[in-house]
């Protein structure tokens, strides 16, 4: 059985930019090229007051739109979160999870990101879930044990069928925001080491059906060396999707 290639992924992480005029203005620029001509699924992360503008604006395009976090409970007394259904009703399809900034700045561990995740998937959000180690880590030799414990720990719990809805990310923190990519081959020992490890807790099938997107400093000039790699399935993008010609460029190269 021969599995069907895997589909890039260019998804834009606008992080804590953006109010809901300048998304809409975003995509309305963002939606004049010639999209539907290439074979990419795009996808863009606004702020959360900015998702119910944004999934209008996209309406008609091939444009995704994904929220930058979920909550795992419906509802309750839970001051600052939000929920599946909530972004649901506004037509949100996708979440991203378990970023290093979350990680990093806002306390959230592998048992948290596993929460989420597994509430995104059980009320049908496509989760884009996120594992990265940090340039200590890194310069400690401990990268692969890192990205192990952090996809054993977030996919815990995760049937099959769910993790076949699943995009996973590789964004190394050293990479993120400050100019320095992982260079492709650095990015692919990583990328075939999460597929591997995917393979082991699934299926060898389910692993290449998979995709894996790479994050940090991606931009127009380094992501078509990036995405020929054979396990970088697409990038998750921030610095540079927050113009839409520079965001263009990624999808275009
Ligand atoms: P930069 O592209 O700005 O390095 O950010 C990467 C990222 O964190 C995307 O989620």
């Amino acid at each position: 059985m021969t599995d069907t290639p895997r589909r890039i992924m260019i998804a834009g992480n606008w992080k804590c930019y953006k109010t809901a005029a300048e998304a809409v203005q975003f995509i309305q620029a963002f939606r004049a090229y010639p999209l539907a001509e290439k074979a990419v699924d795009v996808a863009l992360a606004p702020t959360f007051p900015a998702l119910d503008a944004a999934v209008r604006a996209a309406e008609g395009s091939p444009i995704r739109v994904a929220a930058q976090n979920v909550f795992w409970e419906p509802d309750g007394a839970f001051t600052g979160e939000v929920s599946v259904a909530m972004l649901k009703a506004v037509g949100v399809g996708m979440v991203i999870l378990g970023h290093s900034e979350r990680r990093q700045y806002f306390g959230e561990t592998d048992e948290t990101v596993n929460r989420r995740l597994r509430a995104a998937l059980a009320g049908g959000l496509e989760p884009i879930f996120c594992v990265g180690e940090s340039l200590a880590e890194r310069e400690a030799s401990r990268t692969l044990d890192v990205i192990r414990t952090q996809i054993e720990g977030g996919l815990a719990g995760v049937d099959e069928s769910s993790a076949d809805r699943t995009i996973l990310a590789y964004e190394p923190v050293w990479a993120i925001g400050t100019g320095r990519t992982a260079t492709p081959e650095i990015a692919q020992e990583v990328h075939g080491f999460i597929r591997s490890e995917l393979a082991k807790k699934y299926n060898k099938s389910l692993a290449n059906r998979i995709r894996i997107l790479y994050g940090g400093s991606v931009k127009p000039d380094n992501a078509a060396a990036l995405m020929a790699q054979p396990d970088i399935d697409g990038a998750l993008v921030g610095g540079a999707s927050l113009k839409a010609d520079v965001f263009w460029g990624i999808v275009n190269a």
